[in-house]
């Protein structure tokens, strides 16, 4: 039987067809897959991480971000006669957005719903549904030493070290 050269022709160009549909759909659930479990296996926050003090010395009123691991946190050092050091987890509660500091008006703000927060992590107002978590921080040997869990910053700690304890969320 004489197989006609048109039929091969329509056979060839479906097979590349269906080639070409299976290799941009294996593309279109490949690549998102490879990247969401690349993203799984980002490397987890640090149990503690020490800052030199020209990285964490500031200006009474002023803020500075700094990456603890994957976390970007937020250092403030509140205004004023009785300024201290606040370390937060620069991450709003409500979805996520990465909030800043507004020094003119000495609160923490996002700008996605226009969020608000007191210099010490309270909710101000905006849709966030509770306070900003905290850094448990602590001061050694002219360092700056924090931790998400107080645990993991009291691991090398001494009787005499001036540990500060951050206040539990609400
Ligand atoms: S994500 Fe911050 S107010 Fe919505």
């Amino acid at each position: 039987m004489k197989i006609d050269d048109s039929y091969l022709a329509r056979r060839r160009f479906l097979c590349g067809m269906l080639g070409s549909g299976a290799v941009a759909f294996g593309a279109s659930v490949g690549v998102p897959l490879v990247a969401y479990v690349g993203n799984l296996r980002e490397d987890p926050p640090p149990k503690r991480m020490e800052i030199e003090k020209a990285d964490y010395q500031l200006a009474s009123g002023t803020s500075k971000k700094l990456m603890y691991g994957p976390i970007t946190a937020l250092l403030i050092q509140t205004p004023g006669p009785q300024s201290i050091l606040k370390v937060f987890v620069a991450t709003c509660t409500h979805l996520d957005c990465p909030v800043g500091y507004d020094p003119q008006h000495n609160h923490i703000f996002c700008p996605c719903h226009e969020g608000y927060y007191h210099v010490d992590g309270r909710v101000m107002s905006g849709p966030p549904p509770r306070r900003l978590q905290e850094f448990y921080h602590r001061f050694h040997d002219g360092k700056l030493i924090i931790a998400l869990q107080e645990e993991n910053l009291q691991e090398e700690n001494s009787e005499k070290e001036n540990l500060e304890k951050a206040p539990q969320e609400s």
